[in-house]
């Protein structure tokens, strides 16, 4: 157990924009940053992290919280293993009790999967650099390649035993549980080891966590799979990972570009010798997952083919997948026979970076050229060639881009300009817009729903008094009346600016201020979820507590956290309470109302639920028959009338009464 004292230090000294900015790239926006959300398929950035909010929120995909919540999603972890994440990245010392003990039954979970890859990581390695077989055949193989220690020690490079069920006997005495080893696939389901006699490659996910690992035969036997990889787990979905992401990525940001090779052992001899922008798909070909998780860091992407061509016209069509994601792409062969392993070792860094930058060809030039000389003259095969080519300028989506590739290849092709910018505007017209359309419909129909799940339908707030309405989620045929805009609207000025000061001379808040005028109103608050952030503000209030609006988002209560986070991110704010009260799309929060709006969202609380009540009380006059009762009545309304009066002058408002 994580001490509360922890777990508040870690949420306090968190910056959400830092931890996030380690796995989305982030930029400016007003008081804002934004990037591409990692957590569903976006090519326009609408994830939005506030740094001065310290939470973030995703306006695509309704994903939102704090730094823990963050990384809890983005890691699949549980809540204390985000807690010890995030201590590590800021040198927290955690107050923890039972560190040690870990719970068997806790054993089966995903968290327990990170640390059984730990130590199976550590083991291979200890085997590696301990063992006479590890130092004999596995370092030594290592060494051969041309690796040193440091690298090994990076990649975290180890070696498996020949002997049968070594590891497994001694994870097993290490009290792992059986089953996660064979869920991992680290054991076989007679209880073998599944990785032996083979060099040790642990593949790490974004995070520097090992989720998987890939082994290497050291026989030449042909009948031998030359590489074994873990099988697809909770933790390890091979179409999203990059082979060596956790360490390219700072490089690749840096360089604004990303190498992509074919083999480990390629990533591995690059980053050795000072090419660090470098990874690899490791075995599958590239998937629309793995092109996202690059944009995330860069648009540039550099691919490198070895020289034996067989599988260039294959991985062509794949690079269709890359430029739909308007991204940059060059190609670039390498000399017969050759793979970046190999040629790097021969020719050295600066001649192979040389070549690097002198080979590279753009994609769609660089298909062009190939095909020409696969086609020759035969008119058939050109026209198809020629829409082959179309068909990959138009996944461009830049328009600037695609006249200068339509440019340039009419050139290289020997055939009119016009022809190919006419081909091209007709794939576009069949692809792109249709995909574009579809993909815009979708996000606006997730934007709407959001809405409608935040309350926010309409960007026009309704006339003060009038009754809107609403569907009963729970009775979906009963449309209901009820006051959860203005509800809603108190909960938001109090999680937004709650801490500000109210009164100088008193040193009062708005969140204390808000309180004296809302207490009376408490028991007639209709959404339980609002009532009870309400009911703890006064609670908070009464005791003196200090009142701090992260209170909130880092509530223990998921649907509080998700409510405040929205509340703080929400776009739409008021342009003007006495005006025609109309949402705005603007991103600054009206900070100098604040006061105006707390007590102006009360009032129309008060205004709504006395209007409710004079509506009730002439219904009942209505049907009345005893006319004490009905005296009775117009008294009550009387009162209630005078009391809504009042609430209207205070408010501002020259709304005609009807009665
Ligand atoms: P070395 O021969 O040691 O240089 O390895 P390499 O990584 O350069 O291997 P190679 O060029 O033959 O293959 C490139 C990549 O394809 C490898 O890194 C693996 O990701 C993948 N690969 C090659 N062989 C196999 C295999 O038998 N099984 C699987 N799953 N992947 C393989
Ligand atoms: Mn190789």
């Amino acid at each position: 157990m994580i001490s509360q004292n922890s777990i508040e230090e870690v949420l306090g000294t968190a910056k959400v924009d830092e931890v996030i900015d380690e796995f989305v790239s982030l930029k400016q926006r007003g008081v804002n940053k934004i990037g591409l959300c990692p957590f569903h398929n976006e090519k326009t950035p609408s994830f939005t992290v506030s740094p001065a909010k310290n939470i973030y929120k995703c306006f695509g995909c309704g994903k939102g919280g704090n730094s823990v919540q963050f990384i809890m999603e983005h890691e699949s972890i549980s809540f204390p293993e985000a807690i010890r994440f995030l201590a590590k990245r800021y040198q927290i010392e955690l107050e923890e009790t039972n560190v040690e003990e870990i719970d068997p039954e806790e054993k089966l979970k995903k968290d327990s999967f990170y640390i059984i890859n730990d130590f199976a990581k550590a083991y291979f390695q200890k085997n590696m650099m301990e063992s006479q077989e590890g130092k004999s055949v596995g370092l030594s193989y290592f060494k051969e390649r041309g690796y040193r220690e440091a690298t090994m020690k990076k990649f975290g490079l180890g070696y498996s035993l020949k002997k049968g069920d070594h590891f497994t006997q001694t994870a097993v005495e290490a009290k792992y549980n059986i089953e996660s080893l064979r869920t991992l696939g680290l054991t076989s389901k007679s209880d073998f080891d599944f990785f032996r006699s083979r060099a040790m490659f642990p593949i790490h996910n974004l995070s520097g966590k090992v989720i998987a690992f890939a082994g290497r035969t050291f026989s030449t036997d042909k009948k031998t799979p030359k590489y074994i990889n873990s099988p697809e787990s909770e933790i390890y979905n091979k179409r999203k990972i990059l082979y060596a992401m956790y360490h390219a990525k700072g490089p690749i940001r840096k360089a604004q570009e990303c190498i992509l090779v074919e083999g480990y052992t390629d990533v591995i001899t690059l980053h050795q010798g000072g090419i660090e922008n470098v990874i690899a798909a490791s075995g599958t070909s590239l998937t629309i997952d793995q092109i996202r998780l690059i944009k995330r860091y860069t648009e540039n992407v550099k691919i490198l083919f070895d020289g034996d061509a067989a599988g260039i016209k294959a991985a062509m069509r794949g690079i269709d997948l890359i430029l739909e994601q308007d991204m940059n792409v060059q190609l670039v062969l390498l000399p017969d026979g050759e793979d970046p392993d190999s040629y790097l070792k021969k020719v050295g860094v600066d001649a192979f970076s040389t070549f690097l930058k002198d080979q590279a060809e753009d994609f769609i030039f660089f298909k062009t050229n190939r095909l020409i000389d696969e086609v020759g003259n035969d008119p058939i095969k050109k026209t198809r060639m020629i829409k082959d080519i179309v068909d990959s300028i138009s996944k461009v989506r830049d328009t600037l881009k695609r006249s200068l590739y339509i440019k340039e290849c009419a050139k290289l092709l020997d055939v009119d300009e016009q022809i190919l910018l006419g081909e091209s505007n007709k794939s576009i017209r069949a692809d792109i817009k249709q995909k574009r359309l579809k993909e815009e419909y979708a996000t606006r129909q997730q934007q709407r729903q959001q809405q409608r799940d935040s309350g926010f339908e309409g960007l026009v707030e309704p006339i003060p008094g009038d009754q809107e309405e609403q569907r009963d989620h729970s009775q979906p045929n009963k449309l209901v009346i009820n006051d959860d805009y203005q509800e809603r609207d108190i909960v938001r000025v109090l999680v937004n600016l709650g801490d500000k000061i109210y009164d100088e001379e008193q040193k009062t808040t708005v969140a204390e201020y808000m309180v004296i005028n809302y207490r009376e109103l408490i028991e007639m608050i209709d959404n339980q979820l609002y009532k009870s952030i309400l009911k703890e503000t006064i609670e908070q209030v009464d005791a003196g507590t200090e009142f701090k609006t992260s209170y909130f988002t880092n509530h223990s209560k998921e649907e509080v956290r998700m409510l405040a986070t929205d509340l703080q991110m929400d776009p739409y704010h008021y342009s003007d309470w006495d005006g025609k009260s109309l949402y705005l799309q603007t991103q600054k929060m009206p900070d100098e109302n604040f006061i105006k709006d707390g007590l102006n969202s009360i009032l129309r609380l008060k205004e709504r639920k006395f209007q409710r009540t004079l509506k009730k009380v002439d219904d009942m006059i209505l049907g009345e028959k005893d006319d004490t009762q009905i005296i009775n009545l117009l008294k009550t309304r009387e009162v209630i009338r005078k009391q809504l009066s009042e609430v209207r002058l205070q408010l501002g408002t020259v709304v005609p009464v009807s009665f």
